[in-house]
């Protein structure tokens, strides 16, 4: 979501003829994109305002502005312990920035707009002009918003009330994006499985079967889906859908009916095992995903080992685990009965433990078969790939891609004919799985698939 946002910035501030640049000496304006989900998250950006006030220092000229849910959530607050910001966006405040920016250089001073009551239509999105950058995967907001109320959880106080976008505004800006070269798509809302539902717009199910029919993508993903909201429909989406990637994220955050209860997640262990069977039922090798929060207030031990016994039970492919936090606006802050640090961080490194062994069992179980993996891009750097002897060996540079189940795939193209070799950039290339790691896999390359014209009813590409 966040990642998204940082497009859409970039998007609205391309209209002011501002371009990106990736040397952050260079920057005129910098803007900080902030996340409040953990403290954490939020320590980190009083750090880097930080580091940003003493550029200024040197360059007085430079802009800055914070965007995103800390500058929602704080307002003015941010100017007491970082004066020398100049902006501070909320997260319904994107498209008004272009107005915000130029407020500040004309009356030099600072500018504050976390106004959510206006303006929280959704259709706005669709008027920013996207940049694709040369991307292959893009993320494009479904809806915004979430009317949940977990307990721990503070997207409904800074993201606002549940809002869906129209569909036609949706497709047509993946229609748009894959113009531009994009292949993948990865559909975004906090809870997709209820997008459509209070504005009587088609259902989720609905939505992905008109996505599939855009020409030229190839493959669709979406996060993030509440258990307690997913339906028979989505299960079948995934045996019918030939685009829709085998792979969901499931977020269960507990595996004890107290602790759930606790959080106010509205299903039971028992009711998010019966999802993911019937899942299992209609697309039988689906690659499932999840959050887990450990230390949530009042967690006791035999709470702890349900999770841990849920883990072992589902076998997910991998997953995100989060120490718990306490977050100002959540009810959960109130709750007494804290776990200390200490022993949410043994817990966490227990269950990071145990599902280390279960992503390391799975990947290694698809050693010698076969997958269609989309080419992102060459790899960030170059991996020292350990070989039959034991020892590291430097290789050539590598290209890397996603299976459908999104796992990460690095490869050389030696084995390809010369003419594909080069730019393998958005291509979908049949690959043998060589060896399983514990965050990814090693194949060799077969063969390149089809354009993207031609993938239009194939079945192959995601599945
Ligand atoms: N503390 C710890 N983790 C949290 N998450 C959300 N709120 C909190 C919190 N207060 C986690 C949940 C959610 C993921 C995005 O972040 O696991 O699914
Ligand atoms: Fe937060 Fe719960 Fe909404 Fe997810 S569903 S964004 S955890 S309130």
């Amino acid at each position: 979501m966040n990642v998204y946002d940082s497009e859409r910035i970039a998007g609205v501030m391309a209209h002011l003829n501002y371009k990106k640049t990736s040397d952050i000496e260079k920057a005129d304006l910098i803007i900080v994109n902030t996340c409040a989900i953990r403290e954490k998250a939020e320590q980190k950006v009083y750090s880097f305002l930080g580091r940003l006030n003493r550029m200024k220092l040197r360059r007085p000229d430079l802009v800055i502005g914070v965007g995103g849910c800390v500058a929602q959530q704080q307002g003015e607050k941010i100017f007491d312990r970082a004066p020398y910001v100049d902006v501070v966006f909320g997260t319904h405040a994107v498209a008004r920035l272009p107005d915000l920016i130029a407020k500040t250089e004309k009356v030099n001073s600072r500018v504050v707009d976390v106004d959510t009551a206006t303006n929280v239509d959704p259709l706005e999105l669709t008027r920013i002009v996207t940049e694709t950058s040369g991307s292959v995967t893009r993320f494009v907001t479904i809806m915004q918003g979430c009317d949940n109320f977990c307990t721990y959880c503070v997207v409904p106080y800074v993201r606002g009330r549940e809002a869906s976008r129209r569909p036609e505004n949706i497709i047509a800006e993946i229609e748009r994006l894959v113009d531009a070269g994009v292949r993948e798509v990865t559909l975004l809302g906090q809870n997709v499985n209820s997008y459509g539902k209070k504005e009587g717009l088609c259902s989720f199910p609905e939505l992905l079967e008109r996505i599939s029919n855009v020409d030229g993508l190839m493959r669709i993903r979406f996060t993030t889906s509440h258990p307690k909201d997913l339906s028979t429909a989505l299960c079948r989406s995934f045996r019918d859908l030939p685009k829709l990637c085998r792979h969901i994220h499931l977020p269960v955050q507990s595996g004890s009916n107290h602790i759930l209860s606790q959080m106010n997640r509205r299903y039971t262990r028992e009711s998010y095992l019966e999802k993911v069977s019937e899942l299992r039922q209609y697309c039988t090798d689906i690659a499932i995903t999840s959050d887990f929060i450990v230390g949530f207030p009042g967690e006791m031990r035999e709470d702890f080992e349900q999770t841990l016994d849920l883990i072992r039970t589902v076998e997910y492919d991998s997953l995100f685990a989060f120490n718990y936090s306490d977050r100002p606006e959540a009810p959960a802050n109130r709750f007494k009965e804290k776990v200390p640090e200490e022993e949410k961080n043994q817990r966490l490194q227990t269950l990071l433990r145990v599902q280390d062994r279960v992503t390391l069992r799975k990947n290694r179980a698809l050693i010698g078969t076969e997958q269609w993996v989309l080419v992102e891009g060459l790899g960030k750097k170059r991996q020292r790939i350990p070989d039959n002897s034991g020892e590291s060996m430097a290789k050539k540079p590598q290209w890397t891609g996603r299976t459908a189940a999104n796992k990460i795939v690095n490869f050389e193209p030696e084995d390809l004919p010369n003419s594909t070799r080069n730019n393998l950039t958005g291509k979908l290339v049949r690959m043998r799985i060589e060896k399983a790691y514990a965050h990814s896999l090693w194949g060799i390359p077969l063969a390149v698939g089809k354009t993207p014209a031609a993938v239009k009813g194939e079945k192959s590409y995601a599945a």
